[in-house]
């Protein structure tokens, strides 16, 4: 196998979606419909598990929480009741069996206990082993500016670079402490960017001294778009965090360890050609309702 082909994906999707609540009592946030490009109501994820598959990815890892096991396997991998199948219409019975195709790509991960999204990511390490993996948020979805998919643009970016990219996207300050920001020395304007440093919700002073990057207006930042082509060796710094019991906010995040894999391997950050529409948060989700079948 060639070393660095990219063939999996891990969406975790094992949060609380405490912002979500009460409606993440009974559904889960990343099974809460969209209208998808194509007419199609679909729950989130599986527009997540499209925009990995429209990258080449082959084989996705989902880790979820133990008690919603059976709740994804019953959407990926389990066939539709015969008298159900029997009347959808006939494009949607071909939808159907993509589905089941769909589903032999897909392994369900657990996470046991919610301790964070690194902790969650860390989770699918033995299942991910010793390759290159696209990470995807569960809560986000994208669409291009150009015909090359959003996930796809990531991939040949590290196809090119050869070490861990992470997607970006500019910002304004006033927005940093609800982002993760990168800073770095541009290779391509605009485009591609060596990057020096990750942090994860600086504040606006912080950022105004440590993450300015040349050429961009003084109140924009490079903040993390939320798709990220990963090395295997995350997985020893979220496991040194998780040894060592390193919390923040209660919980294993990942930029710190995002962070780290920089500074040992180097990091290339990408601004996609795109746009990403965040439906974990209620007004957010509204907006990506409306916006994304206008594209
Ligand atoms: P979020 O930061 O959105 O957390 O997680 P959350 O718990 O889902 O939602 P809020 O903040 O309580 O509203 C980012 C992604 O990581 C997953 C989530 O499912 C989401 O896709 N995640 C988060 C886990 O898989 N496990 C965790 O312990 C935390």
């Amino acid at each position: 196998m060639q070393k660095n082909k990219v063939r999996k994906a891990v969406i975790p999707v094992a949060g609380f979606g405490t912002r979500l609540f009460p409606a993440t009592k009974v559904v889960k946030k990343e099974l809460f419909p969209i209208i998808d490009r194509d007419g199609r109501a679909k729950p989130v994820i599986l527009a997540i598990i499209e925009e990995a598959i429209s990258a080449g990815i082959t084989e996705v890892g989902i880790v979820a929480q133990p008690d919603d096991k059976e709740i994804f396997e019953n959407l990926l991998k389990n066939p539709l009741k015969k008298e159900f199948f029997d009347n959808l219409s006939p494009q949607n019975q071909e939808y159907s069996r993509y589905l089941e195709d769909l589903g032999s790509r897909i392994t369900i991960l657990l996470q046991e206990e919610q301790l964070g999204y690194g902790h969650a990511v860390f989770c699918a390490k033995d299942w991910v082993q010793d390759e290159p993996f696209l990470l995807m948020l569960g809560d986000h979805i994208y669409a291009s500016d150009i015909a090359k998919s959003c996930a796809s643009q990531v991939l040949n970016v590290y196809t090119q670079a050869n070490q861990s990219v992470v997607s970006l996207t500019t910002k304004p300050a006033e927005i940093l402490h609800t982002a993760g920001c990168v800073t770095g020395v541009w290779q391509e304007l605009n485009s591609i960017i060596e990057v020096t440093q990750l942090y994860e919700k600086p504040t606006i002073e912080y950022a105004q001294q440590h993450l300015r990057v040349e050429g961009m207006a003084e109140n924009e930042f490079l903040c993390i778009f939320g798709l990220y082509l990963l090395t295997p060796k995350i997985f020893d710094f979220l496991a040194e965090h998780i040894n060592q019991n390193f919390r923040e906010r209660g919980e294993f995040q990942l930029t710190y360890c995002l962070d780290k894999l920089c500074q040992e391997e180097g990091m290339t950050g990408y601004v996609v050609k795109g746009k990403c529409f965040d439906t974990g948060l209620p007004d957010a989700y509204r907006q990506t309702m409306i916006d994304f079948r206008n594209l």
